[in-house]
């Protein structure tokens, strides 16, 4: 049996950054086609040109509303959110109805914390389970990682340095999924402002600032001007090593400690450097929602994770505005 899918919205996410035959799987289209377990059914997009052309790239059907797929198919079992975010929690509210068994969302799931609220208490009633697209969490050598963080390989940490831009809400939530993802913390309280930039909406500005998490970890995240170029980076300081991130997540560097040349001194020194198949993500975001329908393995990036990064944007905003 295959699972249904429909995806909604036929943008870049959905069908636009990939073709068939591409090496990368960056469209929620691309690996859907290419795994055997599902069947995507078509695209829902209002622009009809849009809508057609994704069906035309990926050989399955165009509608121009979400009613005209649903007369067509009656029940679908898989939905795919991918339109702009500010129509993220309409179309959640409006699947919902529809009592599909899986629905993927891309981040950031809803506008507000209190949004995301109504849709955990709505997809938690009618058990629907529900994943949200924070890339980085599906990559093998990300959960390795987080792995090797929580057994202590690099030991206490100290410090961490972010680089971001475009949008605290909209970007900066994939560099605190990750954060908290990899450390375990749960929480930031801001210590310091540093400054704001408008690269990208004014309803969403690309904040500096200084925090705190609950364990002592001194968080510094840094905005740069996404009109210049795009920077998506972490740096983690561990008392006994240090994690850099960088291209947007494409390569891990692990520093490790050890004795200096100079007696009695240390240093840290790169142990390895990691490509990561973060440009496979669909893969292995898709894998999981085919293991969690066929034998009930844990979805990876759920709505818990969305409601912890959503509530201390919230609460960091909130402090720096007061
Ligand atoms: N997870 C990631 O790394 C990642 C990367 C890129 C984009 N995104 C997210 O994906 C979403 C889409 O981004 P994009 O870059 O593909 O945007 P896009 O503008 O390229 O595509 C969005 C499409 O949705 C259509 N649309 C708008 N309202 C609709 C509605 N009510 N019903 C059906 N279709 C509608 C638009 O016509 C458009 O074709 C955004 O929420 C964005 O934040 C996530």
């Amino acid at each position: 049996m295959k699972y249904r899918v429909l995806i909604i919205g036929a943008g870049n996410i959905a069908s636009g950054y990939d073709d068939v035959d591409s090496d990368m799987f960056l469209t929620h289209a691309h690996a859907f086609k290419c795994h055997d377990g599902f069947e995507l059914l078509g695209f829902v997009d209002i622009d009809k040109k849009k809508a057609n052309t994704a069906a035309k790239k990926w050989g399955t059907n165009a509608f121009f509303n979400l009613e005209s797929a649903i007369q067509k198919f009656q029940y679908i079992d898989i939905f795919c959110i991918a339109v702009p975010d500010v129509f993220h929690f309409e179309i959640l509210l409006k699947v919902a109805e529809l009592k599909p068994k899986f629905v993927f969302a891309e981040k950031p799931l809803t506008q507000t914390l209190s949004e995301s609220l109504i849709i955990k208490n709505v997809y938690s009633l009618n058990k629907i389970p529900l994943m949200v697209n924070f890339k980085r969490a599906f990559i093998p050598e990300f959960k390795f990682l987080e792995y090797e963080i929580k057994n202590n390989s690099f030991g206490k940490l100290r410090d961490f340095y972010g680089f971001y831009n475009r949008g605290l809400k909209h970007n900066a939530s994939h560099l605190f999924d990750l954060f908290f993802r990899l450390t375990g913390e749960k929480d930031l309280i801001l210590t310091q402002f540093i400054d704001q930039i408008n690269d990208y909406s004014l309803s969403d500005l690309s904040y500096s600032f200084l925090a705190k998490s609950n364990s002592g970890v001194n968080f510094n995240l840094k905005s740069f001007n996404g009109n210049e170029y795009p920077i998506f980076e972490l740096d983690f300081h561990f008392s006994a090593g240090r994690i850099r991130v960088t291209n947007a997540g494409e390569i891990i560097e692990k520093y490790k400690k050890q004795p200096s040349s100079f007696n009695g001194l240390s240093t840290i020194k790169l142990s390895e450097s990691i490509v990561t198949s973060l440009n496979k993500s669909f893969i292995y975001s898709i894998q999981n929602i085919y293991n969690h329908l066929t034998s009930g393995e844990k979805v990876v990036s759920d709505i818990d994770d969305t409601i912890l990064v959503m509530g201390v944007t919230e609460k960091i905003i909130k402090s720096i505005i007061k």
